[in-house]
């Protein structure tokens, strides 16, 4: 390795590539067992803290997060969710999943999430390196690796750090560069596009029902999520290829108030749009999800529609899971654990996807391609399955298991 004055190189156990969710449960789970690590991440703490993701926290994850006392802000400001609506042809079709399984998923924004865990890891001694960015992974195949991150000091150089560590853990996106520095002919990934957009808006307006609502309309499936008593998430299918810029504001109200029309009086509140995105429906997953000592966690290994918000749910279970192999490896010298790491975490993933795809198809009429073709047909099914929700108890358990998040393989 190259060294001048504009290179420093530090040593850590744990070298941690990201502070979302996964890096950041991961760092929290190994500082309890006094396993030194280093977050390095892309983004400012204000970036990080700010950005309006996911929401909604599974069964089992709250009382993961309970277990551990990560979950102050969670127990004082999240909303536990017991029962969901969908709507079709103006009909409701109410399903109070939580009373048939005895549990609830919490609407707890990810930026929170995020928020708490920062500032909890870094109050106990934890160490991240916002705005730096890692721009190369080496030392992979002697299990030597070393991770590199660009970075500007107080006058603007640009200036390099090496941390070498033990172990490597990719939490750090889809985007990131964990992934890829991985070799090609090691990993396969199976990928999904659904052909499908969601334009996700946040607006500044009180939900005009606590529940959360799933509208299955000619024009496009439509959602209303409930954020915060001020905050509301909606969602508009949309082709892919539309731009944020295609959907003026009055268009998403008026979309909005057609789509998630409904009996009864239920008018939403209009007021200020402060976000909307498009985004594309798809799917990845990377198999396996290490490499040597390379440890991926989270959106860095799979993807996930937001279609029954399980992303967030996925990435802290992975760094659950990662915690222990890497735990088990430092009292033990035992690295059995860590080298099943992706085979106890995989059939999870997939069983999550499947639940997603299926969710995906009970909501939007045009997941399948043929269906445009057979839309009254396909129509009747959907109507056919609400039903079916709503009156027979072992269909709706089964929902309400995967949605809530209270099954695990
Ligand atoms: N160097 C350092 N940090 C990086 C790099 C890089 N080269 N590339 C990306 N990052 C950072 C990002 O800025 C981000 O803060 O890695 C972090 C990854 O966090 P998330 O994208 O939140 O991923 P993850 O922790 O796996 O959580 C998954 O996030 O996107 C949602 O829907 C997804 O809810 C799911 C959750």
């Amino acid at each position: 390795m190259h060294v001048n004055e504009n290179v420093k190189c530090i040593r850590t156990q744990v070298a941690i590539v990201g502070a979302g969710p996964a890096g950041l449960i991961l760092a929290l789970l190994l500082q309890k067992e006094g396993i030194d690590s280093i977050i390095v991440e892309r983004q400012s703490r204000s970036h990080v803290e700010t950005r309006a993701r996911a929401g909604l926290i599974e069964h089992h994850i709250v009382e993961f997060l309970q277990h551990h006392g990560f979950s102050e802000g969670l127990d004082l400001n999240g909303i536990p969710h017991t029962t969901c609506e969908f709507r079709q042809n103006g009909r409701r079709y109410k399903i109070p999943y939580g009373d048939r399984v005895g549990g609830s998923h919490y609407v707890y924004p990810q930026q929170f999430v995020v928020q708490d865990l920062i500032r909890l890891f870094i109050s106990r001694g934890g160490k991240i390196l916002f705005s730096h960015p890692a721009v190369k992974i080496e030392g992979l195949e002697d299990n030597l690796p070393v991770v590199t991150c660009s970075y500007q000091d107080d006058d603007s150089r640009n200036l390099l750090l090496h941390i070498q560590a033990d172990y490597l853990a990719g939490c750090d996106g889809f985007h990131g560069i964990s992934r890829s520095s991985i070799p090609i002919t090691h990993v396969k990934t199976i990928t999904k596009q659904y052909g499908i957009g969601w334009l996700a808006i946040l607006a500044e307006v009180p939900s005009s029902t606590e529940k959360l609502v799933y509208a299955l309309h000619k024009s496009g499936f439509a959602g209303q999520m409930p954020r915060t008593s001020q905050i509301t998430r909606f969602y508009l299918e949309c082709p892919p290829s539309d731009l944020s810029s295609d959907w003026p504001d009055d268009r998403i109200w008026s979309e909005l108030d057609k789509r998630l029309a409904v009996e009864g009086d239920n008018k939403l509140i209009h007021g200020p749009i402060i976000e909307k995105r498009v985004l594309n429906m798809r799917s990845f997953v990377m198999e396996p999800m290490q490499y040597k000592n390379l440890l991926l966690a989270g959106d860095a290994a799979h993807i996930i529609t937001p279609v029954g918000a399980k992303g967030m749910n996925l990435a802290i279970a992975d760094a659950d899971v990662l915690s222990q192999g890497l735990i088990q490896y430092y009292r033990n010298q035992d690295k059995s654990l860590l080298k099943e790491y992706s085979n106890i975490r995989l059939p999870h993933i997939w069983k999550t996807q499947e639940f997603s795809d299926w969710m995906i198809r009970l909501i939007h009429h045009t997941a399948d391609t043929d269906e445009n073709k057979y839309q009254a047909f396909s129509n009747r099914l959907r109507q056919a399955r609400l039903e079916r929700l709503q009156q027979s108890d072992t269909y709706a358990k089964l929902f309400a298991e995967d949605y809530v998040g209270l099954w695990k393989p």
